[in-house]
């Protein structure tokens, strides 16, 4: 896919704030500091459009970005950041369940573990709740630079098991060297038609 523009639209807090003009919608889903916000910009080409950072839980809202003007790419706050206050995180557990069960346009949810860790418990919450409601998910290794391609396969099948999905369904992926660029666009083409 190429990328010609890609635009910040806005940021929601709860459904009043989603788009309404009817296009398509990919999310990316994922603890706080997985890499979800790198992994927008690492595939859309622009270093900045997403605010990344090294401080777990910056993004509190659900933030849309308009894609060559034809999808959205959603960015959905991480989930399991222990400093954040139980209310509050109640809170983001809600808006964040809301979204995903009830925008009508929503494809795809893309699921972001980082490949060097087994899946903890937020994710297999999470990844329990995502194929109980029969969501359409992709799984995704993020910093798979971190680990060296002879031993990738046994942290992919770590997540494997963990998750319950096929090895050969998590796409490697760094934000870093744009390894899994390709496939994570096939994937993302495919879930829109
Ligand atoms: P929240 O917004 O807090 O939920 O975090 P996030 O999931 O959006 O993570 P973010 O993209 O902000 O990345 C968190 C940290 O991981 C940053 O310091 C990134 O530079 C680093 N990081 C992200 N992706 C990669 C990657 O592929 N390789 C390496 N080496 N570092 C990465
Ligand atoms: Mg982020």
């Amino acid at each position: 896919m190429k990328v010609v523009s890609a635009e910040f639209v806005r940021a929601a807090v709860d459904e009043g704030g989603w788009p309404v003009d009817g296009l398509p919608q990919v999310a990316f889903a994922g603890r706080s500091n997985v890499g979800k916000s790198s992994l927008i910009n690492s595939i859309v080409n622009r270093r900045g459009l997403v605010r990344t950072s090294s401080t777990p839980g910056k993004t509190r809202e659900i933030n849309f970005f308009l894609i060559n003007g034809s999808f959205y790419f959603v960015d959905l706050p991480g989930f399991g950041f222990a400093r954040v206050p139980g209310k509050v995180q109640e809170t983001w557990g809600e808006m964040i369940e809301q979204y995903l069960l009830e925008s009508p346009r929503l494809q795809l949810i893309i699921f972001l573990l980082d490949i060097r860790h087994k899946p903890g418990k937020n994710d297999m919450i999470m990844n329990r709740w995502l194929t109980e409601n029969s969501l359409p998910t992709a799984y995704v290794a993020t910093k798979a630079d971190k680990i060296a391609r002879g031993s990738r396969a046994k942290y992919i099948k770590e997540l494997s098991l963990g998750l319950g999905v096929p090895a050969d369904r998590i796409i490697q992926f760094s934000s870093a060297s744009g390894e899994g660029k390709d496939r994570l666009w096939e994937t993302i083409n495919s879930s829109m038609g």
